[in-house]
């Protein structure tokens, strides 16, 4: 390995959301790593630094370049460059499509259980949000088609969120099952938002199919959001694109973001995004060997001390889904307990809908020895 993702950094006194905990805690809730971000884009953020003068920043043609090399390259999908907006973040553009795409009251369709945020993006804007439930077998969870139907087929639906790979189960969604969706949405009117802020992030060898790569039909009726924020653990830097093929819906998309001003970007949120698209792959490719092998690690740990809990299979994320329903139906108590007990702070599964109150997501982008001693201190919680 050239990069060293063992190196323990301490975040405490660096204002991080995950690690504002007491002494004793160990933070592996929220979706960030605890890995410095890649050497190429330190190295552009240093130049940007040095250079002294912060003013407004414009969006050049390299930006757009960046991002459709990257997803030409790594992910066999042709971007427009002109179809790529920029923005302050995923969420930013999530709620801002909302509002622009519907009008109070309407609903929108997430398929739970699935990313907590988009509950807020949906209900702070006076929408109601419509729970589809993946189907769940006791091993794996997949989309069920029926549920789905039925949902979109609500002529109040007007708008799906798809998380592409899905936070929390860690699934990569199939070419057919997107193209599926597609035209579901499109038999019923529905535009789709994909959110593919965790596609860089697969388990070695494994790519994801981006949405409106799926389908003519998936294109033209949809927004993607993507970013190198989860990839290169640089969410704090605000930086993101939104993509929108259809001219029309495009015009709307960028109306909205930009009268909602998150579509301007700080002074490093355009260096680090082509720093991570443009030189960031070697980097990103041992991160991913690195996030595989802790995930064997915690499922090795976790079948062999705590075989009462079962991990879903992932094949994208750092994220765990643990299924804990053989212990409780109630992982925030769960969750409150372990942390009482242990200082191990895990999310607990009800704030992501459906039957996540039978869940714990646990991050596992840490150092090994980092990860160990979560791992022990899960143990250490769940045995009375
Ligand atoms: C599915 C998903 N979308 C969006 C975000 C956050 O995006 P941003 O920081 O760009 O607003 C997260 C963060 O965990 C996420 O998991």
């Amino acid at each position: 390995m050239n990069y060293d993702f063992d190196k323990l950094v301490n975040r405490r006194g660096t204002n991080s959301l995950k690690w504002n905990v007491e002494e004793n805690e160990l933070p592996m809730w929220v979706a960030d790593m605890d890995f410095e971000t890649a050497p190429e884009i330190i190295e552009a953020m240093h130049t940007r630094l040095m250079h002294g003068v912060f003013g407004y920043s414009d969006i050049p043609e390299e930006w757009s370049e960046a991002y459709v090399k990257w997803w030409k390259d790594r992910h066999q999908f042709q971007m427009e460059k002109d179809a790529l907006i920029f923005c302050t973040g995923v969420v930013p553009a999530i709620s801002s499509i909302v509002r622009k795409l519907t009008t109070p009251a309407e609903k929108v369709l997430i398929q739970t259980p699935v990313y907590n945020i988009f509950f807020n993006s949906i209900v702070n804007n006076g929408r109601q949000v419509l729970q589809s439930p993946l189907a769940y077998d006791g091993v794996n969870f997949d989309v069920d088609f029926e549920r789905l139907e039925k949902d979109l087929s609500d002529p109040q639906t007007s708008l799906m969120i798809l998380c592409n790979p899905h936070n929390p189960v860690g699934k990569i969604w199939s070419r057919e099952t997107l193209a599926r969706i597609g035209e579901l949405c499109k038999k019923y009117h529905v535009t789709v938002i994909s959110d593919e802020i965790h596609c860089d992030l697969t388990a070695p060898e494994k790519f994801y199919i981006p949405f409106a790569a799926a389908s003519d039909i998936c294109k033209e009726i949809s927004i993607t959001c993507i970013a190198p924020t989860k990839a290169f653990n640089i969410a704090g830097l605000q930086t993101s694109a939104v993509y929108v093929s259809d001219e029309n819906l495009r015009h709307k998309v960028w109306r909205g973001l930009n009268t909602d001003e998150v579509a301007e970007p700080n002074a490093f949120a355009i260096d680090v995004a082509i720093a991570a698209f443009s030189r960031g792959e070697n980097w990103l490719d041992e991160l991913r060997e690195y996030i595989q092998e802790n995930k064997k690690v915690a499922c090795t740990y976790i079948q062999e001390k705590l075989p009462e809990l079962y991990v879903v299979p992932s094949e994208a994320t750092y994220l765990l889904w643990i299924d804990c329903s053989r212990i409780t139906k109630d992982t925030k108590a769960l969750a409150d307990r372990i942390r009482e007990r242990t200082g191990l702070y895990l999310s607990e599964g009800s704030q992501y809908g459906s039957n996540g109150n039978e869940f714990l997501r646990l991050n596992v982008a840490c150092p090994r020895e980092r990860l160990y001693d979560g791992l022990e201190r899960l143990k250490m919680g769940i045995d009375v």
